[in-house]
Order: structure tokens, then sequence, then C-alpha cells
């Protein structure tokens, strides 16, 4: 605070003497920041030029202060003097996000690159720059840092203890680099199982990412950002986004109210309640409104309902979009003004500069006036004093000795293990017999792009086979696991087959294959398909070898649930590897070998057919006649070992409002293995004035047990848990019977008001 207070002590004496330019809007106290911290705020709003204000509004692509084309710098990244001119000099932009294209630095060139862009900002505004990055599986643009599961799988190891974890590690390893701002979790609900971005969300329930965006963002944040172990997280993208009618990204979704504020509020107002500093606007549209001009969402529920005090930020270029593609706005100036009046703080303009200008031109002409904009700024100067920023902008690589470590390795080899999911082992082929020889085969089997998805040395996931050579593939993991038992073929690509003879003739000398399909890396636009059916090469490459009558062992390694029916079916075991990281080929051969257990549980609903794309909480109606016939279910897994449950008791017939119930019940492991299970508990409404999903999912918990070990475990449901949004738009929770359902078992209580 010594910086801090010196400033505050000069700007106190300089405000008194300034007339006071800010409106009520511009007052607010954030109940995040101290009393003196608040005074602080205010004094710098006083401070400020509107110039720099605008200023501070603005976020764009660090790529604008190095040499070079745009997304084309030169290799190594080389800081251009008269760029920082401009960028920090002239225009005094406050926030920079990315890394510098085709460059992945160490944590000492990020403090040294960041310092020196920090040391300009300092001089110019006395504002330190707040920088951001997409760091979603570990520090995914840092070379040398910990990357682990991506979030879809992370969200099937039902661990949120370990997801915490995992976003401690990231948070640390991001504060090494000197970069204090995570876009980070993901809460999207991916409910449309082509989008592209499926696997960055916790898959299709709103609970579950309910729980892992709130672990992921305490992770994140801490008790205290401003601590050297902790960043501020950005929850994204609010809201809707994950379930495009199309499946394609950034495209229109259609949510009825009752829809969106059951499904796509919840997982917000946990996060945000526990402290959530930053969210980031989804890029798309809802119900004909593209979300960043949806006043109603933006303000009247994010700020209103939900009590969201911190920054809100555009996603890239997005402000831009509304007239280029969108449509809602005659120019930029008008998209401006839109976004801003609609709730936006912060413009992640990315790699264009004329924002600032236009924010500036607005007020000028009395477009917007100058409380809204300290409204916002505000709040931007209120996320950086709570990170510290003004006392302290790089932090020095060498106080995080952790920062690459094996004890962090261990976590990301953890979460690949977890979350991998065994769907079928019929025969029990795995685990691999002593002696038995395989042959590994398929286009996910040796790189790493299928293992580490997007967002991970390159947006695109392009460059992690470069970066993450040091790790084990599918190929080189098994033939450590099992040497000189293992042969390889390629088989295929992931549309074409190549030598796809040689593959069969190399079962000749086996006696299983494990074939490895899926999906090479992508997010985004680039991720988009035309259909969830796999690539007619891998499925030729998969008949060729089922033809040959040796035992299949097929592996899916994607971002989606490609359709695997026929192949699953003719299959002896599969599994669903999703983005498991740079761990995924050890976790994936030590399940081959049986060295681990999988627990994994899907957090999805595996579809059978291309047009039968239901979720697990679908209603009545839509299961009819066996219309709901997934491939597998959500929550689905299994084991090397059996866990029985037995004994569920409710500790009453009926809830009251005020009451809590107890659901309880004994989880055996009756096989011969330990394991760790998930347990999962669900709820169905019998009657409600709002047609029932088939059930809900309320609760889980996941344990360790050990052969014929026992556990009892209890569940606490409370009227609230129970709850939907009702006739009124409303959360209310009916009177009626319902039915509280563990795995096979089931027991009825009434809610009684
Ligand atoms: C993505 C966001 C991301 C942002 C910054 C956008 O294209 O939609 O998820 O945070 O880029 O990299």
């Amino acid at each position: 605070m010594r910086y801090l207070t010196a400033l505050l002590f000069t700007i106190f004496i300089l405000s008194c003497a300034t007339a006071q330019n800010s409106s009520s809007e511009g007052t607010l106290g954030f109940s995040f920041l101290s009393e003196e911290e608040n005074a602080f705020v205010q004094s710098e709003l006083r401070r400020l030029t509107l110039k720099q204000k605008a200023g501070q509004m603005t976020q764009v692509a660090v790529d604008l202060v190095f040499e070079g084309p745009t997304y084309v710098l030169t290799v190594p990244p080389v800081l251009d003097s008269s760029k920082i001119d401009r960028i920090i000099g002239e225009l005094e932009i406050g926030s920079i996000l990315n890394h510098p294209s085709r460059s992945f630095p160490t944590p000492e060139e990020y403090h040294d690159y960041i310092g020196r862009l920090q040391a300009r900002a300092m001089e110019t505004t006395g504002v330190p720059l707040l920088y951001g990055q997409d760091a979603i599986h570990g520090v995914n643009y840092v070379s040398g840092a910990t990357l682990y599961a991506q979030p879809l799988n992370v969200a099937a190891t039902f661990n949120t203890d370990l997801a915490s974890e995992l976003a401690g590690i990231t948070a640390y390893e991001m504060k090494a680099a000197s970069i204090p701002w995570n876009f980070s979790p993901a809460m999207d609900v991916g409910r449309q199982p082509a989008w592209p971005r499926t696997w960055e969300s916790f898959g299709e329930d709103v609970y579950v990412n309910q729980r892992f965006g709130l672990a992921m963002m305490q992770g994140y944040q801490g008790d205290d950002v401003s601590d050297q172990n902790h960043v501020v997280a950005c929850l994204k993208h609010f809201t809707g986004y994950g379930s495009p009618a199309s499946g394609r990204d950034r495209t229109p979704a259609y949510l009825p109210e009752r829809q969106l504020r059951e499904y796509y509020l919840p997982q917000y107002a946990t996060a945000i309640e526990s402290g959530a500093l930053t969210v980031m606007i989804n890029s798309g549209e809802v119900n004909g409104i593209p979300t960043h001009v949806n006043k109603h969402l933006l303000t009247d529920v994010l700020r209103g309902e939900l009590g969201f005090e911190g920054l809100l930020v555009s996603d890239w270029q997005d402000v831009r979009y509304l007239y280029e593609r969108h449509k809602v706005a005659k120019d930029l100036k008008e998209a401006v003004k839109m976004s801003i009046d609609a709730g936006l703080d912060m413009s992640m303009t990315a790699v264009t500069t004329d924002f600032p200008e236009i924010v500036l031109e607005l007020v000028q002409e009395g477009e917007i006036s100058m409380g809204r904009i300290d409204t916002s700024v505000a709040r931007i100067l209120a996320v950086k004093v709570a990170l510290g920023l003004y006392d302290q902008q790089v932090w020095d690589p060498a106080a995080f000795p952790e920062f690459g470590s094996e004890q962090y390795a261990r976590k990301a080899l953890q979460s690949a293990e977890e979350s991998i999911v065994l769907l079928k082992n019929d025969g029990l082929p795995l685990p691999i017999k002593a002696e038995q020889r395989l042959l590994v085969v398929g286009p996910t089997a040796d790189n790493m792009r299928s293992l580490n998805g997007g967002w991970t040395y390159g947006w695109q996931g392009t460059e992690s086979d470069e970066y993450l050579s040091d790790y084990n593939t599918i190929r080189e993991a098994l033939e450590k696991e099992f040497p000189g038992r293992v042969d390889y073929a390629a088989g295929a690509s992931f549309d074409t087959l190549s030598d796809v003879d040689a593959a069969v003739a190399a079962v000749e000398n086996v006696d299983v294959i494990v074939l490895c399909i899926g999906e090479l890396s992508y997010t985004e636009d680039p991720g988009n398909i035309n259909t969830l059916v796999l690539p007619k090469a891998q499925r030729d490459l998969f008949n060729a070898l089922h033809e040959t009558g040796k035992p299949i062992v097929l592996i899916m390694a994607a971002g989606r649930p490609r359709l695997m029916n026929q192949l699953s079916r003719l299959s002896k075991a599969v599994l669903f590897a999703g983005y498991p990281g740079p761990r995924g080929g050890d976790a994936v051969a030590g399940i081959l070998s049986g060295r681990v257990n999988p627990s994994g549980r899907l957090p999805l609903t595996y579809p059978r057919y291309p047009n039968a794309l239901l979720t697990y909480d679908h209603k009545a109606t839509e299961a009819l006649n066996g219309n709901f016939n997934p491939l597998f279910e959500f929550g689905y897994g299994l084991s090397f070992t059996d866990f029985v449950y037995s004994d569920l008791e409710l500790s009453s017939r009926v809830l009251n409002p005020n009451d809590t119930l107890t659901v309880s019940l004994r989880v055996t492991n009756q096989g011969e293995r330990a394991g760790k299970h998930s347990v999962l508990l669900y709820t169905q409404d019998q009657v409600a004035s709002i047609t029932p999903s088939a059930r809900r999912l309320r609760d889980f918990l996941k344990l360790y047990l050990e052969p014929g070990e026992y556990r009892d475990v209890t569940f606490t449901l409370t009227a609230d848990d129970i709850a939907f949004i009702g006739l009124e738009n409303e959360w209310v929770t009916e009177e009626g019977t319902f039915t509280v359902m563990v795995g096979d078992l089931t027991e009825d209580f009434d809610y009684e008001d």
C-alpha cells in the first residue's frame, strides 16, 4: 500500500480543489474493498482525465506492442518502442491480453516484457495495466507451465476439491508470469454437443457447472487476490453461449426466460455471491438480442438481481461485431454507445484501437454521461486495487519455486486419471493381461493435440506437439507401460485413410487392438462441424480392423461426443478420454494396464444418433416409446471394482419450507480392487405446474474405498434444492411428492408448504 497511500494523500489534496465530476453513479463503494481503497478509487476518478478513463475501458491484444504484423510477430518477440508509445503513451490503454503471437514466453520473459509495459503505464497515467489471459487448463500460453485436463474432463472427475487445487496451481503459475487475470472458468453449460466449445464447459448440467465453476473460481481467487498465489477469475460467457440452436459457435440461442433463469443464471449467481470479480459477455445472441447490447441481462439481471459489483468485459472484438456481424448498429460509434448503455465496462477491442477515441467523442457530444463512464472506470480500478497492482505490477519468477514442479505434475496426472471414463468392458478385456501384445493404431494415438484440445500452446492448440514433446502420446505411454509388447500403425489421419493395409497386416502379431479415434484440437469457429458423425476414414479403419476378428479397445479422444454407436457395440472395451491434458497418454496406459482404476463419469449424455441430442434432464414426453435412448447416459462410468449401494434412507417422509432432509445410504466396494467412486444424487418431481424433468442432479460426492470397505454417506436437501422456475418465471417449490434416486435405489418424500 506504500505507493497507494502516498498517491491517495496527494490526490486528496488535489481533489479538494477540483470540482467533483462524478455523478452518484460514479461514487460506488465496493464491498470487496476497504474504506481506504474505496476512497482511493474515488480519488482516482477525480484525478484521471476523460481520455485516460476511455483508455482504462479499453483492452488490446499484446501483439499491438511488439515488432511485426499483428498475429505474425517476429520470433522471438521484440517489444516495439514506437508501438508502446502509441498504445500506452498516447492512447493510455489500461488493459492488455493474450501472448505475443507465435511465441509462448517463459515466466522470466513475461516478467521482463510485462514489466516494461507496466513501467510505462505507471509513468504515463499512474494506473497499472490489467493483464489477462485464457489459462483454462493451466497457464497454457507460458512455456514450462503445468497443464492439466480440460474443463469437461475436470467435470468428469466429479471431484471439486481436485478442481480447486488445479485452479490454485494455475493461479500460482500465472502470478509467476506476472499475469493476474484469468479468463476462466467458462460456465456455459454445454447443452448442444456439436458446439465446438463443449469441452471448455463442465458439461450439460447446470448444477455441475455451478459446483465446478465455483470450485475453480475459488481456486483462482483464494481469499485475497492480492496475495502472491492468487489471481482474478473471469466468469464467462454471460450467458446462454453454450446452447446455440445450430450447434455452431457464436450463433443464436433461443432461451425462454424460464430456461434462462433455471439453466443459465444459477452458476453465475453462486460464483458472484462467493466473490467473483469479473465477468465476460457471451459473444452470441439470445432471443435475437446480441448479449453485448442486452441491457436487461447485463444490467437488470447481472447487476440488479445477481448483485455483481465487479468488472464486465466484452469478448474479443464483440463491440465491433455488433455492426460488422450482428447488424444491430449502423456503425462502430453506435455499437460503442449501445454496449456501454447496456452495461459494458471494458471493451476487448483486441487488435483495433478506435474504441477509446469514440468513447471520448460520445461523452463530449453528450451521448454518454460522465457518470456512466465513472461507473465503469471505478469497477476497473477497483479490480486493479483489489489485486494490489498499484503497489506491485510484476512478480519475481524466482519466488515461485513450484512453477512446473513435479508436485504439480502429479496433480495434472491425477486430473487425467480421474477424468477418463470407462464406458464398456465386456468380457473384461481390461486390464490387458500379462504377455498380451497390442497394436496401437488410429489418428489420436500419437499426437498431443488430441489429448489437449485448444488453448494449448496456441488458441487452436496447433503447437502443442512442439511445446509438449516431453510428454507421452498414447502410443509412447503404452510403449513404456508394456515394454516390447506394443506395435504401432497410423491407419488413418482424421479424415483420410492412410495405409490401412499395413495396419491390418500388423494385427497378425498382436492379441488386442487399441484403436484411438476422435478429434484434433480446435476451439470456437474453426471447430464448427456439420455432423457429430465420425469421419468416414475413421469408421472405415475401424471396420477393417474389426474384420480381423481381434478384440478392439476403443479410445475416443475428443472434445465432444462424436458418434460411435456401431463402433462401441463391436468393441470389447471403450474409453472416453475427452481432452485429459499432457498426462493423458500416461493415464490411458495406466487404465489399460490396470495400474489405475478408472473413476470418471460422463458429465454429458453420449448420443447414439445424430438427431437424438436429448440431455439427461429431458421431459417425459421426449422419452416416450423408447425415444430417450442415448449410447451412454449422463453420469455413466465403470470401474474395475464393484460399488454397491444399499440402505437408502430419508430422515423424514415430509420436507417443510425451512427444514433439511437428510438422505443417507451405504456405499460398499464389493470388488477386489481399491477405487474411487462418485455418488450422484438425483430427484424427480412427480407432478408440477411446469412439466418436470425426468430427473435432476442435486448433489454428488466422491469417495475412495478399499476392497470390502463401506462408507455411510449423507446428503442434505432443502426446499431450494428442489425448486424450479415456475409459471411466474420465479423460483418456486411446489407441494407434492418427490423421488430421491441414487443408482437404482429410490425413496419418496412429500414437500409440504
Ligand atoms: C473467446 C474467449 C476468450 C477471449 C480472449 C475469445 O475469442 O471467446 O473465451 O476469453 O477470446 O482470448
